[in-house]
């Protein structure tokens, strides 16, 4: 007897756009499998693979229950050969042989543990791997010459590779909100990123700052890094004007406004001391046995014997701070929310289905040649044709 309702296809509209996709996902071993070839593909600087896996395994995450066969998967979009093959391994074998032997590779591996230094990507881990260095203790042992970035990364690798908990972001929160209307009253702030999405961890925190008269945010940003870093707060930071427009990713429109728009990559500091702060009753319970604070020199790494291991009264937590102006605010409250492959398919559905460019601070109307206005993310869907999706549901 065949239970027709597990052999009944899916269906799924193909840009992940057009989909719900919560936090909910009953695919998760099909998905993870996915998203670590898609890594694999990235970190290997094959974009156009990892994209293709990214697709994949967001068809599977849309999926109302478990795959459990083949059959179901017929004519749902985005899934070629390659990732097929990988999902019926699984049904069938358990694993992917694929998945497998990536994960045991010692490529992968060394990948993996260097672009987990922040500031360290794709092409940096290549070029050390092929000088011999695998890991932390060979790249303290040969010693290339580290930028800035790297040297935070390196300094706070273990902290930068916790997860960050949703009551952390929110204590964050309430020192970067403090030094906002410091600064500049009447200033608000947002949780962009993906605690938007109401994620419950996180491998950063991400804020977006914008005042309701425009014109008023210009010349925020330094001075909000700048009374952070007089209260102590960074450990690092580096403040850049938004370029995103000229990169690969989006068309680059007429400027002529956007040079005001500032971003902000930092390593904050966490103190026990700011998470009582908060509202949050299980950070009440810690046990805050102090241990004298060596003017940051330590390094939470591992590597030097010679320092006891263990608790330091504070932790280094990754922090995006984006100012925009309020005429942009919408776009970059919508390019800024996630999730990255959300963000990927709104600006192919906007070019492709639409012939209109989307950016974190526009809409451009190739045919009318015109920007479209929006004060909300719902108006910016609607300029796309697409139903609205609320942030929780662009989990893609
Ligand atoms: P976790 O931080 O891992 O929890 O996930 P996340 O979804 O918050 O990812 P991340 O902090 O990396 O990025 C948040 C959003 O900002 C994503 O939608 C990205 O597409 C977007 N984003 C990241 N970098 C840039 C950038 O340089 N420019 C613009 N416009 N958007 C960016
Ligand atoms: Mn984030
Ligand atoms: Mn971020």
């Amino acid at each position: 007897l065949v239970n027709l309702s597990e052999v009944a296809a899916f269906s799924v509209p193909s840009y992940a756009c057009q989909r719900r996709t919560t936090l909910e996902n009953h695919n998760t071993v099909l998905t993870d499998a996915l998203s670590l070839l898609a890594e694999n593909a990235e970190l290997s600087e094959e974009d156009g693979r990892g994209v293709a896996f990214r697709r994949a395994a967001a068809v599977l995450k849309a999926l109302p229950k478990p795959v459990a066969s083949m059959t179901q998967l017929r004519g749902l979009p985005c899934l070629g050969e390659h990732s097929l093959r990988v999902i019926k391994d699984i049904l069938e074998n358990g694993a992917s042989s694929e998945v497998e032997s990536t994960k045991q590779s010692e490529r992968y591996k060394a990948l993996k543990v260097l672009t987990g230094i922040f500031g360290v990507g794709a092409r940096t881990a290549d070029r050390w791997i092929r000088d011999g260095i695998h890991n932390l203790r060979q790249l303290q042992d040969s010693g290339p010459t580290l930028n800035r970035a790297q040297q935070a990364g390196l300094e706070h690798y273990d902290d930068l590779n916790q997860p960050v908990s949703k009551s952390d972001a929110d204590a964050i929160g309430e020192v970067v909100e403090k030094a906002v209307v410091s600064v500049l009253p009447g200033a608000h702030m947002t949780l962009i990123g993906g605690f938007r999405r109401g994620k419950l961890t996180g491998h950063d925190v991400d804020f977006l700052i914008t005042h309701p008269e425009e014109g008023r945010e210009v010349g925020l940003m330094p001075k909000l890094v700048s009374w952070l870093e007089s209260q102590g707060f960074l450990l690092y930071q580096k403040t850049t004007r938004n370029s995103y427009l000229e990169s690969k990713d989006g068309p680059a429109r007429p400027a002529s406004n956007m040079d005001r728009f500032e971003r902000c990559f930092s390593i904050f500091k966490l103190t026990k001391e700011e998470k009582r702060g908060t509202k949050h009753p299980e950070t009440l319970t810690e046990n805050g046995a102090q241990t004298p604070d060596n003017g940051g020199l330590d390094l939470d790494l591992d590597l030097d014997q010679t320092k006891p291991a263990g608790h330091k009264p504070w932790r280094a937590v990754r922090v995006d701070l984006v100012v925009s102006p309020i005429s942009q605010f919408a776009f970059a409250l919508l390019g800024w929310t996630g999730s990255k492959l959300f963000e990927r398919e709104l600006r192919r559905w906007a070019g492709h289905e639409k012939s209109m460019s989307l950016s974190s601070h526009a809409l451009y109307d190739n045919r009318q040649s015109k920007y479209l206005r929006a004060t909300s993310e719902e108006e910016i869907f609607a300029h796309l044709g697409l139903e609205f999706v609320p942030p929780s549901e662009r989990n893609a």
